[in-house]
């Protein structure tokens, strides 16, 4: 989202700040006069609408979240972004159950690490991935993936029917859009259900929506209301967040920035070398 908003080619939502970034962890510095939650010296982190990268931001109280203290401030701003996506992805917007087989593309972006653990915990049968390295696939199976296909070398539709004995999977998580589309609705079972949170471009043979009774639906977190974001953000605060404290679910972070090499951290995500979250210290 950065580096679409870089190039111009992510509109920001009205009111939001045009400074680049959407999470951040740091100190309250000052609260509004009917703010009960958190007072001056508070540790939080958050989701905001724009504005992360710089030294001050403005969040509600009410999508503020307290830091626990075993977290540092890099831990707590590598949480936001990647668990709310994986969390509404799978099940506020997929609705995955116990058993099922769920297919996540980029297995091993940040959003992609985060759903395969959740996945893992809503105890889905078969958890697919697709990576572009050989590498990326061995870390989704470390945190849960029971089946990995390298998209460079393999037909993902092709390993979908072998795992599935022909079944297909019941959900998928895609952030390709146009170029895997034929392939992701060859993929989905039986009423299948599919979120696009990415690079959707144009449209291709859409009659196995109707035959297998598909549900497809895009997605941007940012441009969700703030009641919308707020009743995730409980979710995630409720559900995740006690996992992520006592490890049995992981905080991957691939690489830390300084604020001075910013650049030099958006050419690292562009060079699709991470794996985790890449987390910059801007400091005062
Ligand atoms: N809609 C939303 O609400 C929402 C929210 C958060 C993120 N997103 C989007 O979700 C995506 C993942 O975010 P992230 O922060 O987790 O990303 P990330 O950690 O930077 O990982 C992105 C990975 O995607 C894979 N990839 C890139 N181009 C590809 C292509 N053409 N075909 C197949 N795989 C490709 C690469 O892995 P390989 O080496 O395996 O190819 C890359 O490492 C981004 O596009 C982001 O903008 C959307």
């Amino acid at each position: 989202m950065d580096i679409l908003q870089r190039d111009q080619h992510y509109p920001v939502p009205k009111g939001a700040s045009d400074i680049l970034g959407v999470e951040f962890a740091g100190v309250v510095e000052e609260v509004g006069p009917k703010v009960e939650r958190y007072k001056k010296g508070d540790r939080v982190f958050g989701l905001v609408y724009g504005g992360a990268y710089a030294e001050y931001v403005t969040i509600s109280e009410h999508m503020a979240m307290s830091i626990p203290e075993q977290f540092t401030f890099q831990q707590a701003t590598a949480i936001p972004e990647v668990w709310f996506t994986a969390y509404q992805a799978l099940f506020l917007i997929n609705d995955l159950k116990e058993g099922e087989d769920v297919l996540i593309h980029a297995g091993a972006s940040g959003v992609g690490l985060s759903a395969i653990q959740l996945a893992k915990k809503a105890k889905a049968k078969h958890i697919i991935v697709t990576a572009g390295h050989e590498d990326k696939l061995a870390f989704c199976k470390s945190l849960g993936a029971t089946d990995g296909v390298n998209y460079k070398k393999e037909d993902f539709q092709q390993k979908v029917q072998e795992i599935t004995n022909g079944k297909g999977v019941n959900a998928i998580v895609d952030f390709i859009g146009a170029g895997y589309w034929d392939k992701n609705l060859a993929s989905l079972a039986v009423d299948g259900r599919m979120v696009l949170l990415a690079f959707l471009q144009g449209k291709s043979n859409m009659a196995p929506i109707l035959l297998k009774r598909l549900k497809i639906q895009g997605s941007t977190l940012r441009s969700r209301s703030l009641e919308y974001q707020i009743a995730l953000r409980n979710h995630i605060e409720k559900e995740v967040l006690p996992g992520l404290v006592d490890g049995s679910l992981k905080l991957i972070i691939d690489k830390e920035f300084g604020w001075e090499d910013i650049a030099e951290a958006h050419r690292y995500m562009e060079s699709n070398q991470s794996m985790g979250k890449i987390v910059v210290n801007v400091t005062k």
